[in-house]
């Protein structure tokens, strides 16, 4: 079977597939308006031909029926509640112990999932983490790589080298050094007892590995909100795995691509009960 059909009974030619197909495969034949295929290896499996076609003339075969589903627009959140749930998201730094339900976890990943891929490659995968001792072993991973930093920035014989050629590094001399202190009096400033992590990764050379798994990133945390599950952004740990050398949190997590977004989820302790303004936009008009 052809990757793509066309029905002639069933066909308006109205072109809508034509004009939709980011790869131009489908094209409109000027004089008599059919559609014709050029290029099918192209085809970046977006689906949208099938998603437009008004009379479903078009049939491709990796959109089989059940796969197909009907829009209702009215289904849909207003505008205001939209903007409420992206104001209302915060980032959520303390948690209760209760655990996330599955079913709660699954609807984040699901919409990260339906986040938009650069040509629509789809190759961003996630790993879930929600035993206790796998949570433990990433936040002691981050620490370490934040010790070993510390003990170099602080080499009194490397310090004149190092502040002259990274002096952002010691911005993060005083947090290394308390998140390293709180860890030894029982607090743990990385993860901050979160139940649940959710990392986002890609293979590791893919061009647009960290847009990708970013944009999957802001819909599960939208996700999250709406279910009123808090979570964070786990930019130490991403910061750490960045700095040591043998891709370390992969073979924690024992997966083959690299990391670009992490997220640390609980059940909140607290409800913030007020949002604020931002800091006022930057805007240009051209
Ligand atoms: C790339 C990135 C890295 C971040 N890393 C951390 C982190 O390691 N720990 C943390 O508590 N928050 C982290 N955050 C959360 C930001 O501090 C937070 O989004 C920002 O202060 C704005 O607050 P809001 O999310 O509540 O609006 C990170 C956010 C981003 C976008
Ligand atoms: S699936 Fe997307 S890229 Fe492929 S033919 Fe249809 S619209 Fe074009
Ligand atoms: S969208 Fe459907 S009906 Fe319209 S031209 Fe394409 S195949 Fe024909």
């Amino acid at each position: 079977m052809e990757k793509i059909q066309i029905n002639p009974q069933t066909c308006i030619k109205c072109g809508h597939c034509a004009e939709v197909c980011p790869s131009a495969i489908l094209r409109q034949d000027e004089s008599n308006k059919s559609i014709f295929i050029e290029d099918i290896d192209t085809c970046i499996t977006c689906g949208q031909c099938v998603a437009i076609c008004p009379t479903n003339a078009l049939i491709h075969q990796d959109f089989p029926a059940e796969t197909l589903h009907q829009v209702d627009r009215n289904e849909l959140p207003a505008p205001d509640a939209v903007e409420l749930l992206i104001k209302y998201r915060r980032s959520t730094r303390a948690f209760s112990t209760k655990p996330i339900q599955r079913e709660q976890l699954m609807r984040i990943l699901e919409a990260a999932h339906r986040a938009p891929t650069a040509s629509n490659m789809q190759k961003v995968a996630f790993t879930l983490v929600t035993s206790p001792e796998k949570i433990k072993e990433i936040t002691e991973f981050t620490l370490d790589t934040f010790a070993s930093a510390l003990q170099k920035l602080q080499n009194p014989l490397l310090k004149p080298l190092l502040k002259r050629i990274m002096p952002d590094a010691y911005r993060y001399v005083p947090a290394f050094k308390k998140l390293l202190k709180g860890y030894e009096q029982g607090y743990d400033g990385i993860l901050r007892g979160a139940t649940a992590l959710i990392f986002i990764h890609a293979p590791k050379k893919s061009r647009f590995g960290p847009m990708d798994t970013n944009l999957a990133y802001q819909n599960a945390s939208l996700m999250a909100e709406s279910l009123g599950i808090g979570q964070f952004y786990t930019g130490f740990v991403l910061a750490a795995d960045a700095q040591s050398s043998a891709d370390r949190l992969s073979q924690i997590l024992g997966i083959e691509g690299k990391v670009f977004a992490g997220m640390a989820l609980g059940v909140p302790k607290y409800r913030f009960p007020k949002y604020m303004d931002k800091k006022t936009i930057v805007f240009n008009e051209l």
